[in-house]
């Protein structure tokens, strides 16, 4: 895809007693997508929120809300996170053994599909269901909590899955300890969305907001170009 490389904040490490609050000045820090990590404490080893939550905040912004589902089995939920408003709805391989049947269910919804894959788990995961992607998350860490060190082993994967995807338009997405310092070497390899929890939310207020997500696209904006000449 060849637009600039799009910003999508965690709100894992907003300040959750003034979560609308974040949710706005995010936005208007420069953010494109709202990234929204549900936990349950059984998929990955910390709880967070659900679609109650998502669907008190979605009235704050129109920005597109990128929702990450760690939990399963995720099926039986799809129908309220998408009701909640999120607008991509992202399951894991790892959750479940019915990828294809999930993916489905959610374009069903009307909403844009994605799969993520844990460090770990290599992309001949998704080979057969390219056609029903909109989006591939790719971890750079062990889902689970934010703040974690980047794994340097998955910039490789990030460009086969770019391989796999040819012409399809389907995004490449980056979770987990994107900083402007990673953010070149997965944005190099062919990411074109960056999720940032810690290096984003650090500092005070709207102005903090706009210089940390201004550095981290200017870095990945700056590799892309450079891998593209
Ligand atoms: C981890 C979550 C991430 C995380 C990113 O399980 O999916 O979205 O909050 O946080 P940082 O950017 O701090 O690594
Ligand atoms: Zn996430």
């Amino acid at each position: 895809m060849n637009h600039k490389t799009l910003i999508a904040p965690s709100v894992l490490s907003a300040d959750f007693s003034r979560l609308g609050d974040e949710v706005e000045d995010i936005i208007s820090a420069g953010a494109d997508w709202v990234h929204l990590d549900v936990m349950d404490g059984h998929f990955v080893p910390n709880i967070t929120f659900g679609p109650q939550i998502i669907k008190s905040i979605r009235n704050r912004t129109r920005a597109i809300f990128d929702c990450h589902l760690m939990i399963a089995p995720a099926d039986q939920y799809l129908a309220a996170f998408a009701d909640a408003g999120c607008d991509i709805i992202t399951v894991h391989a790892e959750a479940g053994p019915h990828l294809d049947r999930s993916l489905q269910a959610i374009r069903n919804l009307g909403k844009k599909a994605g799969v993520s894959l844990n460090p770990s788990t290599p992309e001949s995961v998704i080979e057969y269901v390219l056609d029903r992607l909109d989006l591939v998350l790719l971890m750079t860490v062990n889902p689970g909590f934010g703040g974690q060190a980047f794994i340097p082993s998955v910039v490789e994967k990030v460009g086969r899955v770019k391989s796999m995807i040819g012409k399809r338009p389907i995004h490449i997405e980056i979770d987990g300890g994107v900083t402007p310092d990673t953010a070149p070497l997965v944005a190099a390899a062919g990411a074109d969305v960056l999720v940032a929890g810690s290096a984003v939310f650090k500092g005070n207020g709207k102005a903090a907001y706009a210089d940390n997500i201004a550095a981290i696209r200017h870095a990945a904006d700056h590799a892309r170009h450079r891998a593209a000449a």
